[in-house]
């Protein structure tokens, strides 16, 4: 037996005798935690440790910094990124925060929800609900994402153009950091100037610095009144002149718009054929818009979407009555990735770029997926009002995915990297909203500035010297 297979071996066995039967899992018994969500890869790891509490967290962090044992930390496992699958060893340690799913706190005078890192998103939006409060942050994983993996990856989703990324929500965490040490930084303080901002240091770090455990999450007033609408337009640019122009009658009132495309619908119904389809007729493009404020909003939202009808920028709408219907409208958006799934995309992007880029963005990237293979589809759909835009590419029509990977294996890569370098030229970033991951840490090298590179591997070194916190993601192992 090598030395680090004894030290794995002692990790497992202190981490089983700290735990008890309820804290851990081998491998044979958690398929769950070796599943990749888009089916791309199988994840490998020998046990799944469960802690209980921080203190149990920070217990197992300080057995593997001790043993030299990789940690791979696992919250909802919805990454698309493989940040939460170890893929070429099985002697690390998944570490799922799954159990530590309680709210410790919520209070109204401070605005704030102390939650802790398992707590599934949903149940987060239910907690602030019920003291008439909002935690904005939302995805179409919502009912199995957990706010600790948010956090890690600075999770995005449908309603950052209004109040922002994972980061903009949270005002404080607890976090146990590569040698076990727990790092508390809780409090609900609105302002706090006292040295390095170590919260947003562990935010979006994706696991490679430390584990968050809890949160001290912002929350908002809730909104009286939500309309949501659905709009057919000629091109994507009219999408953000339709923002533009609902802002400045409504002022910040919008709290989503996402784009649609022709293909992204028809996928929809050949996959999720009960959802409704708001238009008999074809369009181009398409915007789910809403807005949320003070009763009243919906007449206001009326008029300026009938205004922008008179003036060409959308050519049909339908606003919903009923929450019924704002759920079907929801439906088609949230199911979106699942359709792009079951229709054999061979890539989907998550790049932004600057709102005024948008189009110059779309257009080149037709052209270049085109120019790699002729007949390729490009369903483009997403957060536009960010400029965060999903660009999914199917095989020509009437080719599967199958048949068209074994045809051109290197025509896959090929798509991905071109879409990389339009968004590059666009003076845009390889990754929007889900991270970097194991997946794209040759696509950051490539386009990282020089010196935040090295900065960042000085502090991955200071903070992790023996690189065993979630290695090989952002920076190559
Ligand atoms: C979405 C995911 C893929 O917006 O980010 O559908
Ligand atoms: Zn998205």
């Amino acid at each position: 037996m090598s030395n680090s297979d004894s030290g794995y071996q002692q990790t497992i066995v202190a981490i089983k005798d700290l735990l008890g039967s309820k804290g851990w899992r081998e491998s044979g018994n958690a398929a769950a935690y070796y599943t990749d969500p888009r089916g791309r890869f199988t994840g490998r790891g020998n046990l799944v440790a469960l802690p209980e509490n921080t203190s149990e967290v920070s217990q197992v962090v300080s057995i593997c910094h001790h043993n030299k044992t990789p940690v791979i930390p696992y919250s909802g496992g919805t990454g698309v990124v493989a940040g939460q699958l170890s893929l070429h060893s099985d002697e690390v340690l998944i570490l799922s925060l799954e159990r530590m799913d309680e709210v410790r706190h919520i209070s109204a005078e401070d605005g704030t929800m102390l939650a802790e890192a398992g707590c599934i998103l949903s149940n987060v939006h239910d907690a602030a609900a019920e003291q008439g409060m909002l935690f904005p942050l939302s995805m179409a994983s919502k009912g199995s994402c957990r706010i600790g993996g948010n956090l890690a990856t600075n999770a995005g989703g449908i309603q950052v153009l209004r109040y922002g990324n994972a980061r903009d929500l949270c005002i404080g965490i607890e976090a146990v950091l590569p040698d076990g040490s727990i790092l508390n930084e809780l409090s609900p303080l609105r302002k706090n100037n006292t040295g390095y901002d170590l919260r947003h240091l562990l935010i979006g770090s994706e696991g490679t610095l430390g584990i968050i455990t809890a949160a001290c999450l912002n929350l908002k007033p809730a909104n009286a009144e939500t309309v949501t609408a659905f709009c057919a337009i000629q091109s994507p640019t009219q999408a953000v002149g339709l923002l533009q122009s609902i802002r400045s009658q409504i002022g910040e009132s919008v709290s989503a718009i996402e784009l649609m495309s022709s293909l992204g619908m028809e996928l929809l119904q050949e996959h999720f054929p009960n959802i409704n389809q708001p238009f008999e007729q074809k369009h181009e493009w398409y915007v789910l818009i809403e807005v949320a404020g003070q009763s009243g909003i919906r007449q206001n939202f009326e008029s300026a979407l009938f205004e922008a009808m008179e003036e060409d920028v959308v050519t049909d709408a339908v606003i919903a009555a009923t929450e019924t219907q704002r759920n079907a409208l929801w439906d088609l958006r949230e199911n979106m990735p699942e359709a792009n799934r079951l229709s054999g995309a061979i890539c989907n992007s998550d790049t932004s770029v600057p709102i005024s880029q948008i189009d110059v963005f779309n257009q080149q990237t037709a052209e270049a997926v085109s120019s790699i293979h002729s007949g390729l589809r490009l369903n483009s759909y997403g957060h536009i009002g960010d400029g965060n835009i999903h660009h999914n590419v199917f095989p020509p029509l009437g080719i599967s995915k199958s048949e068209f990977v074994k045809a051109h294996p290197e025509k896959i890569e090929a798509v991905r990297m071109a879409i990389n370098e339009v968004t590059h030229q666009c003076s845009g970033a390889i990754s929007a909203e889900h991270g970097i991951g194991r997946l794209k840490v040759g696509d950051m090298k490539q386009y990282a500035d020089p010196v935040k590179m090295q900065v960042m591997r000085s502090i991955k070194q200071a903070l992790d010297p023996n690189g065993i916190m979630n290695p090989g993601v952002i920076l190559s192992a």
